[in-house]
């Protein structure tokens, strides 16, 4: 280890580490716009200056190396008036457009301003102009005038994305970022950039204009585009899904997440084919009724039928709570054994960086919690030839649209009865006899299992009605009650909607099971205690950012975490 000293304070730290990631770890900042931790060295930026005594000149901290002995000043007059001039020439070009900013309130630029710089500028000329709104590739827009050339965006697409086809040309104050010719950008991860950028230069196609940052709540969540679980951020304003963004974490998914998982996993929870509420069909069409009645329905018809007669399909989309009392449901209250899973693995669909062929959040997890056939049952290959050849007449399928798969949309006209939950209308509400209108994963407490066996939680960031979200355990703020009742439009929420676990208990305790869940800690605590790979965890073990269970299953991949 080697000693050193940090504004008059001692630390020993390890000699392989730079001044910027060695102060890091005390917790001390060094302003910085060009250095990121997992991108190579640039010391271009400037802002990292530091003094170090027996150095004739300032250092910069993102590439200088701690030494034992090594005295080091990150506030002297010196070090400030340095981060002042800085400033000073990063502003001089700079649009300070940032009323009109998507970035505004995340900039580093914005809040270094405020922090590190004298607050006027000595530059009385005019600017140098430069490029706007330049399509750099499908998903990203540039401004070139906000560019400070810190070259994070080159690195990442070279480094990271190994995709290189951005560069700088042009010299001095005129040098400007573009792509090389005939290229653009557009890998699967060439949104990070986004983030990455520390000023406004770079923004999303799909999000600029629709919000300032300050009026959406952010909550922490899972992507559930596919088999990884990258933790992510969810963004909202009035109750409506904006954005996702990656959040940190080393042993899933780095600083990252793929352009795919960011766009394509949110806008279902604000789409117009959300369910308004439970479903039951009455003379051939599916008509709305409420809770009651469709718990009824489904309980009397389930009851007409013998337990071998009847089969249950989860889902690798729901959460490992949804799984386990759906499984309970069929196995220990229904009777039945034929209880499985469908997979949806898009076979090459997959890399080395985040994405995998498996296009579920939890296909590990619902196979842990039960979602197997029992012992003697029939596996879901068993369920559709059993439906097929009018064994199995009645089927109650969780949250997968199994009928947009041809082979199972073939067998499903034979059922007698089907069952379904679901967020949105699809192909198998559309044929069944009775659907229960169940939450998203963005309002709802829950959790996931990645391919790793690592369990992470995701948490309600919209609400459904009322009385839904104050059944699970929240205490309303006054503009929660509002946006809950109503869209952004003040039409009336129409997301009548619970969670799966609580529609499968209820249907559960009905039929005249005496299990009683208040909320989804509750359904996880009795996983933790009755399923040996979760024995032991809890939430507050899981927090945010995971915890592994003891799995058991080959599904797991030996491959080691993400290798950025
Ligand atoms: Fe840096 Fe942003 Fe300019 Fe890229 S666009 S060089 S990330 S300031
Ligand atoms: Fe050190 Fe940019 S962070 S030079």
């Amino acid at each position: 280890m080697a000693k050193i000293t940090v504004d008059g304070q001692q630390y020993e730290v390890d000699p392989k580490l730079t001044v910027i990631q060695a102060a890091a770890q005390q917790g001390i900042e060094i302003p910085h716009f060009c250095w990121h931790p997992k991108l190579s060295v640039a010391g271009n930026c400037r802002m990292c200056l530091v003094e170090i005594e027996k150095m004739p000149k300032l250092a910069i901290a993102c590439a200088t190396q701690v030494a034992d002995g090594m005295v080091v000043k990150t506030k002297s007059e010196k070090v400030i008036n340095a981060r002042e001039a800085v400033m000073e020439f990063l502003l001089i070009n700079h649009p300070l457009d940032c009323p009109i900013c998507d970035e505004a309130g995340e900039c580093k630029l914005q809040d270094y301003s405020y922090k590190y710089s004298v607050g006027y500028s000595r530059f009385e000329h005019d600017k140098v102009h430069k490029p706007k709104r330049i399509e750099l590739g499908p998903r990203v827009m540039l401004d070139v005038e906000r560019c400070i050339m810190c070259s994070r965006c080159v690195r990442f697409s070279d480094e990271i994305a190994k995709q290189p086809v951005l560069t700088f040309t042009q010299r001095g104050d005129h040098v400007v970022l573009t792509t090389f010719p005939d290229t653009q950008l557009d890998n699967p991860y060439s949104m990070n950039v986004i983030e990455l950028c520390p000023v406004g230069a770079l923004t999303s196609r799909d999000f600029r204009f629709k919000s300032r940052v300050w009026e959406m709540s952010s909550t922490e969540s899972v992507c559930n585009g596919c088999a990884r679980g990258c933790n992510t951020n969810i963004w909202v304003r009035n109750n409506e899904v904006l954005r996702l963004t990656p959040r940190f974490n080393d042993d899933v998914n780095s600083y990252w997440m793929c352009d795919e998982g960011r766009l394509n996993t949110f806008k279902f929870v604000n789409s117009e084919k959300r369910l308004s509420g439970p479903f039951v069909k009455k003379n051939g069409a599916l008509t709305r009724v409420g809770w009651d009645e469709a718990i009824a329905e489904a309980v009397s018809q389930l009851k007409t039928f013998k337990k071998s007669e009847m089969a249950g399909i989860g889902s690798a989309y729901a959460t490992n709570e949804d799984n386990y009392v759906f499984q309970r449901l069929m196995k220990e209250t229904i009777g039945t054994k034929n209880v499985d899973v469908v997979p949806h693995v898009k076979e090459g669909d997959e890399d080395d960086i985040l994405i995998r062929a498996d296009k579920t959040p939890n296909m590990l997890g619902a196979t842990e919690v039960g979602v197997k056939p029992a012992d003697g049952g029939l596996s879901l290959k068993g369920i559709l030839q059993g439906i097929a050849d009018g064994g199995i007449k009645a089927l109650y399928v969780l949250e997968d649209d199994i009928a947009s798969i041809p082979e199972i949309a073939a067998v499903l006209p034979n059922l007698q009865l089907l069952i379904v939950h679901s967020s949105v209308q699809n192909k198998t509400t559309e044929m069944a006899d009775v659907v229960f209108s169940c939450s998203t994963y963005a309002e709802k407490h829950g959790t996931l299992t990645n391919f790793q066996g690592r369990v992470q939680r995701i948490r309600p960031a919209v609400s459904t009605i009322e009385q839904d979200r104050a059944l699970d355990g929240f205490s309303m703020s006054r503009w929660d009650k509002f946006a809950s009742r109503n869209d952004r439009w003040g039409r009336p929420n129409k997301r009548d909607a619970r969670p799966s676990w609580r529609i499968a208990s209820a249907v559960a305790s009905a039929l005249g099971a005496k299990t009683r869940y208040n909320t989804a800690e509750d359904v996880f605590q009795e996983m933790a205690t009755r399923i040996p790979a979760y024995k032991g965890l809890s939430y507050l073990k899981v927090g945010s950012r995971g915890a592994m269970i003891q799995h058991s299953s080959k599904t797991v991949s030996s491959r080691p975490t993400v290798s950025v």
